[in-house]
């Protein structure tokens, strides 16, 4: 508890899933915290009810898309809680990465340039308007978002995974630019995840197929990136900075051919 006392909050994305997760336990941590999202009805639903549970808590809607909007999210959490402390870019195009996202050779040019505007571009500039009023509290937290899909190949969402490659890019140079004044940048890195953008894709087999190239026995939670991101905001983190934390249950660690060997030994066991 309190682990971030006094602490302002803005997490992108947080009417659902990991934002949801994280503003919850930002909350909890004693965080005042802005639930900002393009279903603006839907953050302020949550905000209220952290409210009801005692926690200090807004909500704005935001469109990432818009340097307008995000501006107006930033000034929006100056004015109502006088500064800003933690910045977790979390929120994503996940509805163009799942529906409209391919292979590159039947990449629509559209769907690449929205899912770079909304994920890159919106995480660039969330953070270079967060970084002023951070330097003016003496510091601050950026917490961004990655994928796994950045590290790795995949068959398709291309552009999804350019845009999170990027965010990576973007986390090592705001922390190397900002951090002698006390700005840390660092990005997670999550596994699956079930949240809402994913739970329908891998309900069934195609979830079977991701929990065997984990290491560990289940699939990522919401709760095991809030734990990530409540760290690297907190005081806890002063010292980790520029880094790519993957909180992916070991998907990236391992041989290419872990699942398979794994399924080979297990024949010949018997
Ligand atoms: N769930 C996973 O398995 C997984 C794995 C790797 C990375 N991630 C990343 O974690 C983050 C959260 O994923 P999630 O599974 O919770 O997704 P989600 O779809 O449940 O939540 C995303 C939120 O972002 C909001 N959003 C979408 N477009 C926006 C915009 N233009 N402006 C403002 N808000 C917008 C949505 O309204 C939604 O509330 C994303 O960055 C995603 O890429 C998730």
């Amino acid at each position: 508890m309190n682990r971030l006392q006094g602490k302002v909050a803005i997490v992108t994305g947080a009417a659902s899933g990991i934002g949801l997760g994280a503003a919850r336990r930002f909350a909890q941590e004693g965080a005042r915290v802005v639930l900002a999202d393009l279903n603006g009805e839907g953050a302020r639903r949550e905000a209220d009810s952290l409210c009801a549970a005692g926690a200090q808590a807004v909500a704005v809607t935001v469109d990432l898309g818009d340097e307008t909007s995000i501006r107006a999210m930033i000034d929006f959490t100056l004015k109502t809680f006088g500064g800003l402390d933690v910045l977790f870019n979390n929120a994503a195009a996940t509805h163009l990465s799942q529906f409209k996202d391919s292979p590159v050779e039947q990449m629509d040019t559209q769907v690449w340039d929205d899912t770079l505007r909304i994920n890159l571009r919106g995480c660039m500039l969330a953070s270079r308007m967060a970084i002023a009023p951070m330097r003016q509290g003496g510091g601050g937290s950026i917490i961004n978002t990655s994928s796994g899909s950045a590290q790795a190949g995949a068959l398709g969402y291309s552009a999804y995974a350019v845009s999170k490659a990027g965010i990576e890019a973007l986390t090592r140079y705001i922390a190397t630019q900002h951090g002698k004044e006390g700005i840390r940048c660092n990005a997670i890195s999550p596994g699956l995840i079930v949240t809402p953008a994913t739970e329908q894709g891998y309900a069934g087999p195609a979830g079977q197929m991701m929990l065997e190239h984990h290491l560990t026995p289940r699939l990522g939670s919401v709760e095991d990136i809030a734990s990530a991101a409540l760290y690297l905001a907190s005081d806890e983190a002063a010292f980790v900075t520029g880094q790519v934390i993957n909180v992916d249950g070991g998907l990236l660690a391992h041989q290419p051919y872990y699942a398979d060997e794994r399924r080979a030994m297990a024949i010949a066991q018997e």
